[in-house]
């Protein structure tokens, strides 16, 4: 072959990768997930608010990017109730209200291919959500599917059974993305850690009995990549009483005192969530 020949198979190649490249797009563009992917939408929400509103006053630009982001994390939240939430088969929505302290990790992991952990999924409401904010992210989850302390004493568990409502619901964003686990959480997480599962998010929502929230809690730690979340639910949560065998936020300090120093504090509230940052 000669060099001129060289040069016409290699053009000719690189026209071929560049065809497969723009149908591989526009199969994206075109997909159900992307057009529900949330940065899309958001843009295009932006276009449509700009071109309806003529130009506001201008003001610092530190507090116009702070209403943008706030106003943003609001669209969140009513646009996964409408898009999900509303078309699912929920009974109880403990996790809508979280949405917006969730926002600055969703941030950070959303160019990551999160692999992501949740101890105790219910009716698959947040794990729905991690599905549906974080399009590349895949999500493990783990419950006994027989419901927490509280719903058995509440007599409040779903007729159909819960495992078959967290199946129809994370079906209905993308059953694909989801490791269904089914046991006891302390079981679980060792044999998670025992294959050498790793992962860049972990949500504890499991039991609320202080020392199995201590043992998430260390099971998920070494899970846990660095730079990755580990985000607690009921950090306040004191339903039961004072005894702190039945307060989570108890254990949660608990294990905060025993990874100072390899860990940020992320935010506290009603949720704690922290980043690992050395092991
Ligand atoms: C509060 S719900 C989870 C709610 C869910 N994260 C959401 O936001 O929709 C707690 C779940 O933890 C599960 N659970 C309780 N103790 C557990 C344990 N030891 N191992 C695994 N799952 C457990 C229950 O079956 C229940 O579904």
């Amino acid at each position: 072959m000669t060099e001129t020949d060289d040069l016409v198979v290699q053009i000719f190649q690189e026209n071929r990768r560049l065809r497969g490249e723009v149908d591989r797009l526009s199969m994206i563009e075109s997909s159900r997930w992307w057009r529900l992917h949330p940065r899309l939408n958001l843009r295009r929400a932006r276009a449509a608010f700009q071109k309806d509103t003529p130009p506001a006053a201008a003001g610092p630009p530190a507090a116009k990017m702070l209403t943008k982001r706030k106003s943003g994390r609001a669209d969140l939240r009513s646009r996964f109730r409408e898009e999900v939430v509303e078309r699912g088969t929920f009974s109880h929505d403990w996790f809508t209200g979280k949405i917006a302290a969730w926002e600055p990790i969703m941030e950070v992991l959303e160019s990551r291919n999160a692999r992501a952990l949740e101890i105790g999924s219910f009716e698959g409401l947040s794990a729905c959500y991690l599905l549906w904010r974080l399009p590349d992210s895949h999500v493990t989850c783990v419950d006994t599917f027989a419901g927490s302390v509280e719903n058995i004493v509440g007599r409040d568990l779903p007729d159909a059974g819960l495992e078959s409502a967290f199946e129809t619901n994370v079906a209905s964003v993308d059953a694909s993305r989801v490791r269904k686990l089914v046991g006891d959480s302390k079981h679980v997480l060792i044999d998670l850690n025992t294959e050498g599962a790793r992962f860049d998010f972990v949500y504890v929502d499991g039991s609320h009995h202080a020392l199995d929230v201590l043992v998430d809690a260390a099971l998920s730690w070494s899970l846990l990549e660095i730079d990755g979340f580990l985000v607690f639910d009921d950090y306040r949560w004191s339903a039961f009483g004072d005894d702190p065998l039945l307060r989570p936020g108890v254990a949660i300090d608990c294990f905060l005192t025993l990874v100072d120093g390899k860990h940020e504090l992320v935010f506290r509230g009603s949720q704690l969530a922290l980043k690992k940052i050395r092991a």
